[in-house]
């Protein structure tokens, strides 16, 4: 690759943000806190520059605001960054992975290689040192993260590496805030690690480059292997979903399949299944879509990605539970050799689909790795896909669909997104909307009729998971191009799912 995507290292440390050596130290202030002594400690040093930017209104710490100041040799910093936490009582995790994201994309684009974070310190009567410590990793791999692996050319330079201090002056607290830290990192890089395959164009990230890098990810890690399916073996298995979906690239289709599985035996462990749609590049096929956008289908793998993040995360956290991770990929372009309109595939369960709409083609391959999850015998299965266009018009781009059978499985998953700051919305998916999905030639056609897209992809879906346990994450909302950095120059994947997954599988381990 062309180049290395920077490196970040985040760590706790018993310090004393007001003289601890650094190029930024950023501070999370409350927009209605009375007293707050750390900023009254600084602002007494840097006589009254704080007390001015309040008192002028030039900052109002609200979420997602900041205010730059500089040290002048008068503390350890050359830099203070003000980074607003909104108000008090509102206050949550959520909110210090926000402004550690913000305060990362700072010193990024300040160029400031080490950064002192004061953000949780107002908190200080939370007892959940440990879970702000974990925020703070999260938001501070998130927020310098970059794609510029292909950028032969950088005028401004660029930082390469990021040293993050999560700085307390309590002993305890630290340990705390470390072990956080610790969990933090691993599923802060596992996030990147997603985002940048995700990011990669189609004409790089293909089937069999995916599932070289999920090769590689389970060389790299201890307990998870992988295996993958080709063409050919697609054939034997029969697999006639992800086959068709294949059928118009030369970068034929693939089944990647990791595990993991923890040390030692114990015979009541969960068996979970996660499935993620990875389409590294959607044309739409025969039924191409509009060339407006079209490059944004680069992300279509994005589901894979979560899923592929989400593993290597719960093997690096070691936990206890078995997962699979099941990533269907295929490149869907029209050919002379492409699935067609009006075609009837045999999918690896037996079920025949009538295609109406070859850019219908996600559930065309999701349902063949849903059924390779039911005949492992997992316990539960979650599948996570960008998988219709419906689902933005539903929800803006805020949150993805959640859709299931299984009320428990629901709330689990709501739970998940809510402490890990990935939100969904809970959407139906129930006979109704199969009904449309009928076919009069076959078991089922691959789209509805015009309205509740997301709804009848979902339940389109539900018809291969038998019995078990099931939710589907409709992530389309959540990877159609991220613009919400557009100003800071982010663009590409958000990496949405693996904090959401790890979180939930965290949940279902404990
Ligand atoms: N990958 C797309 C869904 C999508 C659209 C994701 C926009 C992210 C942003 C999916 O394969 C697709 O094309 N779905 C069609 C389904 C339709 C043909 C029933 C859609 O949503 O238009
Ligand atoms: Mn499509
Ligand atoms: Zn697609």
């Amino acid at each position: 690759m062309a180049k290395e995507i920077i490196s970040v290292t985040v760590k706790a440390q018993k310090a004393d943000p007001i003289t601890a050596k650094s190029d930024l130290l950023a501070v999370g202030v409350f927009s209605d806190a009375k007293r707050d002594r750390l900023c009254e400690a600084i602002d007494e040093r840097l006589g009254g520059a704080i007390a001015k930017v309040r008192r002028l209104g030039d900052f109002k710490a609200k979420a997602n605001t900041s205010a730059l100041l500089y040290g002048d040799g008068k503390i350890g910093a050359q830099r203070v960054l003000l980074v607003g936490l909104g108000e008090r009582k509102k206050a949550t995790n959520n909110t210090v992975r926000g402004a550690a994201v913000l305060a990362a994309s700072k010193a990024v684009e300040l160029r400031a290689g080490r950064a002192v974070l004061a953000l949780h310190n107002g908190f200080a009567r939370r007892p959940d040192a440990a879970g702000l410590g974990r925020a703070i990793a999260e938001g501070a791999h998130f927020g310098s993260y970059r794609y510029d692996e292909f950028v032969t050319k950088n005028e401004d330079g660029r930082l390469k590496e990021l040293i993050a201090i999560v700085a307390d002056a309590n002993a305890a607290k630290v340990a705390q805030l470390a072990k956080g830290v610790r969990v933090g990192s691993i599923i802060g890089r596992a996030q990147s690690f997603s985002r940048t395959i995700a990011n990669r164009p189609g004409n790089v990230m293909n089937p069999a480059a995916l599932a070289a890098s999920a090769k590689k990810v389970a060389r790299e890690t201890a307990q998870l292997s992988c295996t993958v399916f080709d063409e050919k073996q697609l054939k034997q298995k029969k697999m006639g979903g992800i086959l068709a979906v294949g059928s118009g690239s030369v970068n034929k289709p693939r089944l990647i399949v990791l595990k993991y599985a923890p040390v030692g035996k114990k015979a009541a462990r969960a068996t979970i299944g996660l499935v993620g749609k990875a389409i590294t590049f959607d044309s739409g096929g025969i039924s191409i879509k509009p060339a407006a956008g079209m490059q944004e289908m680069k992300l279509d793998m994005s589901g894979g990605a979560a899923v592929l993040g989400a593993l290597k995360a719960a093997a690096e956290l070691k936990l206890d539970l078995n997962v699979y991770g099941i990533i269907p990929s295929a490149e869907n372009l029209p050919s002379g050799t492409s699935y067609r309109p009006g075609d009837i595939v045999t999918t690896y369960s037996g079920k025949t689909v009538e295609v109406q709409n070859t850019d219908a083609e996600g559930r065309m391959l999701l349902c063949d790795a849903l059924h390779y999850a039911v005949e492992q015998k997992c316990d539960v299965i979650v599948d996570i896909a960008t998988l219709t266009g419906a689902c933005i018009v539903a929800l803006g781009k805020h949150k993805g669909g959640l859709m299931g059978n299984d009320a428990g499985l629901i709330k689990q998953l709501q739970a998940a997104a809510e402490a890990s700051g990935e939100k969904v919305w809970h959407m139906p998916s129930g006979e109704e909307y199969l009904e449309e999905m009928k076919s009069k030639i076959a078991d089922l056609k691959n789209i509805g009729n015009k309205w509740g897209g997301a709804c009848t992809a979902a339940a389109f879906l539900g018809q291969f998971v038998g019995d078990m346990k099931w939710a589907h994450i409709d992530m389309a909302p959540m990877e159609a191009m991220f613009e919400g950095g557009k100003k800071s120059g982010v663009v590409g994947s958000r990496g949405f799912g693996v904090r959401l997954l790890t979180t939930y599988l965290m949940n279902a381990a404990k």
